[in-house]
């Protein structure tokens, strides 16, 4: 049998008081982190954008590619000022906050400045001369959305040109140079706009970053069109400094907007059948033929390539973007092929 244990004994001394603790830096969380703080709405906004969803960051996560289409990729681009060796990440991420501001580097509110804040010399050159965008917070976009370079590309009533590659254009964002007005590929014919009113000083932010709807449209989600049950609907904030709208549901703004994108379906289809009867253009692949072509049936063809790719359908420079069109249909049907 175990004997009974003894009663508790009295409570010893406290023991010494530990060191201080380092202070550290005083960190600047809650300018950010906050209850009040717009974070939250931009983030939902940004995870519904395409930048988010679109996925090309697995797709183009190559060589040639990784700039524009990863976060890692860009942020080597900023840090290198050159494209001549980017890196291939192995977790390739989508266009995200820490993408355009330079979010946890000092951890205070200063972070939210832009990565690439300063005016864009543009891959493509005008006439010989270098194309610069500077229009405020928008420098932060037109790295990725402008053209790129095409080269070979034919000259102005040049000689037959042998179209190489099926892919040869300026590929998907020539956003920038058309809203510039300076793209390569100008037919002769009427004289082309130099000004654009749509070139405003503040760029794309002006337009896509407007007022949002909800998460759906504006604000850090950029697009322009949102689905409000089942109708396709245009978001409208960023043109009310310059346009009257009307009251709900703005119905002779909308129709000017539609009017004006269907002359351009137009051009763009009357070009494509031509360029369809030239062999130029492959209606199945959505790409070009490969083969010997008249030099301003190719240009002409680049011209289409470049109004299909930036998607606004004549928006984005209203009058040269017609113009661009309208000279390229008349040059084809110089070389035979009669606009339907
Ligand atoms: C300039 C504003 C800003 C400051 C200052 C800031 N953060 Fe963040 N933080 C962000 C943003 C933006 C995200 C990403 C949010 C998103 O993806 O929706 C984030 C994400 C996070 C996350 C989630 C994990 C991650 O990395 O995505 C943690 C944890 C975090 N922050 C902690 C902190 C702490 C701790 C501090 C202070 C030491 C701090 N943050 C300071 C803006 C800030
Ligand atoms: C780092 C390159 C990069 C930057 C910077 C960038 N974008 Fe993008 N943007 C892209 C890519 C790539 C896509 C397509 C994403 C995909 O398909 O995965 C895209 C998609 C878009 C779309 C959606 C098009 C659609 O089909 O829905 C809009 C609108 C847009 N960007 C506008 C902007 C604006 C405005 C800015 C500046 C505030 C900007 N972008 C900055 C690369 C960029
Ligand atoms: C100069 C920047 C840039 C480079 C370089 C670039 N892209 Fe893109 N790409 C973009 C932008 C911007 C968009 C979004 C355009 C839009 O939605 O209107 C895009 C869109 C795309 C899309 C979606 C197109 C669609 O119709 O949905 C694919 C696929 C794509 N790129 C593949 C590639 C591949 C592959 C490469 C390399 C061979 C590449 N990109 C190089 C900027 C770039
Ligand atoms: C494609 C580039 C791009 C991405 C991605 C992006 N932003 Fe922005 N953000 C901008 C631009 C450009 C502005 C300035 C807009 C203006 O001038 O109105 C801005 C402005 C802001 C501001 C206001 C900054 C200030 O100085 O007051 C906050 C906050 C912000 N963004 C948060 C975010 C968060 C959070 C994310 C991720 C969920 C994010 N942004 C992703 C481009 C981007
Ligand atoms: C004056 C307003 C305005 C400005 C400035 C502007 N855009 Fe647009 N953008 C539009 C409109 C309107 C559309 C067509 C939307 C539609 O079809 O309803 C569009 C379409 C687009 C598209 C096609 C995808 C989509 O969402 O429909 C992209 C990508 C784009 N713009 C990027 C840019 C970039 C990048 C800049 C700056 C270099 C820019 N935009 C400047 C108004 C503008
Ligand atoms: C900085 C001022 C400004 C902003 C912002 C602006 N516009 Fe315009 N827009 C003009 C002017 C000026 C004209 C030429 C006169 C006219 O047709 O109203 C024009 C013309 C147009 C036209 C007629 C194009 C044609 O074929 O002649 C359309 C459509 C249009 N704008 C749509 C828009 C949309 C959509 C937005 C917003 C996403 C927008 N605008 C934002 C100033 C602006």
């Amino acid at each position: 049998m175990a004997s009974c244990e003894g009663p508790m004994g009295p409570v010893g001394d406290d023991g010494p008081k530990g060191d201080k603790g380092d202070p550290g830096t005083t960190l600047g969380c809650a300018d950010c982190h906050n209850s009040s703080s717009p974070m939250a709405a931009f983030s939902a906004q940004w995870q519904e954008s395409t930048h988010a969803t679109g996925g090309n960051a697995a797709y183009a996560n190559r060589a040639g590619c990784v700039q524009c289409h990863t976060s890692q990729g860009f942020l080597e681009y900023v840090a290198e000022g050159s494209t001549a060796s980017i890196s291939v990440p192995l977790n390739p991420m989508q266009i995200n906050c820490a993408t355009c501001h330079k979010i946890h580097q000092t951890y205070s509110g200063d972070d939210w400045a832009l990565t690439k804040p300063g005016a864009q010399t543009l891959e493509v050159k005008y006439a010989g001369a270098d194309v610069v965008w500077d229009k405020g917070t928008s420098n932060q976009c037109v790295f990725c959305h402008q053209s790129r370079n095409v080269s070979p590309a034919p000259a102005v009533d040049g000689a037959d040109f042998n179209l190489a590659s099926s892919r040869i254009g300026p590929h998907h964002g020539p956003n920038a140079n058309l809203i510039l007005g300076k793209t390569p590929f100008e037919l002769p014919g009427t004289a082309h706009p130099t000004t654009n009113p749509h070139s405003t000083a503040n760029g794309c932010v002006t337009c896509h970053m407007s007022t949002p709807y909800g998460y759906q449209a504006g604000g850090h989600n950029m697009a322009l069109k949102y689905d409000s049950h089942g109708t396709e609907t245009r978001l409208f904030t960023g043109c009310t400094t310059c346009h009257e709208i009307g009251s709900s549901p703005y119905t002779a703004f909308n129709n000017k907007i539609t009017e004006a994108q269907n002359e351009v379906k137009g051009l763009l289809e009357d070009l494509e059948a031509q360029l369809i009867a030239a062999g130029v253009y492959n209606p199945t692949t959505e790409l070009a033929n490969t083969g010997n072509f008249k030099a301003n049936a190719v240009l002409a063809y680049l011209n289409y390539n470049t109004v299909k790719e930036d998607r606004s359908l004549g928006i984005h420079n209203p009058g040269y973007i017609k113009t661009l069109l309208s000279n390229s249909i008349a040059s084809m049907e110089t070389l035979g092929y009669p606009a339907p």
